[in-house]
């Protein structure tokens, strides 16, 4: 084919485009490099101190992150106090906890920088160090996003988010909506290693389903009655529940998977063989739950001039504080 020098130039632009633009929409792991260059260590001692209070609170924080980036992208939308929104969906309601540690943390990082780093920032930074402080692998967090200016609405945060009743190809399918892989999927539910779930989501499984070790379903059910008792909660990995480990791998070829979400990726289908992987490599469990994590933090984020910096992680509302206000009545008389 012979190229024209008019296509040459064309050809040129596109790879110069390309190349500027970065892939994962302008985030940038040095973003608070120069305005707020201790905002990642302040994040940290406030998640390792959250963490030793309750080590629970370390997947609690992770699970929030995926239930931001999941809805509207990871805009912190979930962090907004409203009782009509995502917040209120089935998959969140009674659930998602941490809002408290994940404010913590950025008032502490407003103590130093004010108006300067994100909520979605502050809990994708607490992710990650909630991940570290309980033996799991780190990751270099890519930042610049910014917050919504509302939540999401319920329906979407109901439709997005995966379910425990979810066979598996819906799991691909809603993973694949957020461009993740089968194998990002995988990876990223062994953040199930730690934590807890209510009686709710695993009773059905416990009392009805064939597919489960049977004295696994017996120890369950002293903790989960058939009626009442919706709030009870028990280890998603029943071995090491405060240890991020490959052991929530391990529970699944001896049908101990707490959920039936987590069973069904060992059930004969094609997840089965990334299980085995897992179970006999935790590096690569390791690696790959990590660069999960990253593209799961890549999730449509706000950036440049879209959304706002929130000063609280809960509202939007502006706080009135009284230099800020004359400042602004000068910079309007000026
Ligand atoms: C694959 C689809 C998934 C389904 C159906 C699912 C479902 C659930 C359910 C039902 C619970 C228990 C909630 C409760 O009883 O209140 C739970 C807990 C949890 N999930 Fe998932 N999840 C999935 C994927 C993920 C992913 C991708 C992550 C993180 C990257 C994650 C992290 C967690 C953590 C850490 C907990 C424990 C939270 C705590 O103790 O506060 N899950 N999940
Ligand atoms: C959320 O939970 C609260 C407290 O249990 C309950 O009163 C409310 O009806 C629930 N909201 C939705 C939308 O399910
Ligand atoms: C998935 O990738 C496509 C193509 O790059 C992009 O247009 C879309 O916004 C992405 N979706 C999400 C949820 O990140
Ligand atoms: C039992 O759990 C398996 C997943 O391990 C699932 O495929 C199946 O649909 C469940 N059966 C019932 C009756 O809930």
């Amino acid at each position: 084919m012979k190229i024209s020098s008019n296509h040459y130039y064309y050809f040129a632009t596109v790879l110069a485009i390309l190349l500027i633009v970065p892939s994962d929409a302008q985030l940038s792991p040095t973003f608070y490099d120069s305005t707020c260059p201790d905002a990642l260590s302040t994040i940290r001692t406030s998640i390792r101190q959250a963490v030793t209070d309750e080590q629970r609170m370390a997947a609690s924080l992770v699970r929030l992150h995926f239930h931001d980036c999941f809805v509207q992208g990871c805009d912190a939308s979930i962090l907004l106090d409203d009782t009509t929104g995502e917040r209120v969906a089935l998959q969140n309601n009674n659930s998602v906890r941490g809002f408290e540690v994940v404010e913590a943390a950025k008032q502490a990082v407003e103590a130093i920088c004010p108006g300067v780093v994100s909520c979605a920032d502050v809990l994708a930074v607490a992710a990650r160090d909630a991940t570290v402080a309980v033996g799991g692998p780190s990751w270099t967090v890519s930042l610049g996003r910014r917050d919504s200016p509302a939540a999401a609405s319920r329906e979407l945060a109901e439709n997005d988010l995966p379910r425990f009743t979810d066979s598996l190809q819906t799991l691909i399918s809603k993973f694949a909506n957020k461009n993740l892989t089968e194998r990002d999927m995988v990876a990223l539910s062994g953040s199930h290693t730690i934590g807890q779930a209510r009686c709710v989501t695993f009773r059905d499984r416990i009392y009805g389903n064939d597919s489960i070790d049977p004295d696994f379903a017996i120890t369950r059910r002293r903790n989960c009655p058939q009626s009442g008792g919706d709030g009870n909660l028990a280890p998603l990995d029943e071995v090491t529940p405060n240890d991020f480990d490959n052991n929530y791998f391990r529970n699944l070829p001896q049908m101990r998977g707490l959920l039936e979400s987590d069973q069904v990726l060992f059930s004969g289908g094609s997840s089965d063989s990334i299980v085995q992987e897992y179970i006999t490599n935790s590096d690569s469990f390791s690696s790959d739950f990590a660069a999960a994590m990253i593209k799961m933090g890549d999730i449509e984020p706000l950036t440049g001039g879209s959304g706002l910096i929130r000063r609280t992680c809960g509202s939007n509302l502006p706080i009135i504080d009284s230099s800020t206000y004359q400042n602004s009545l000068f910079s309007k008389f000026e």
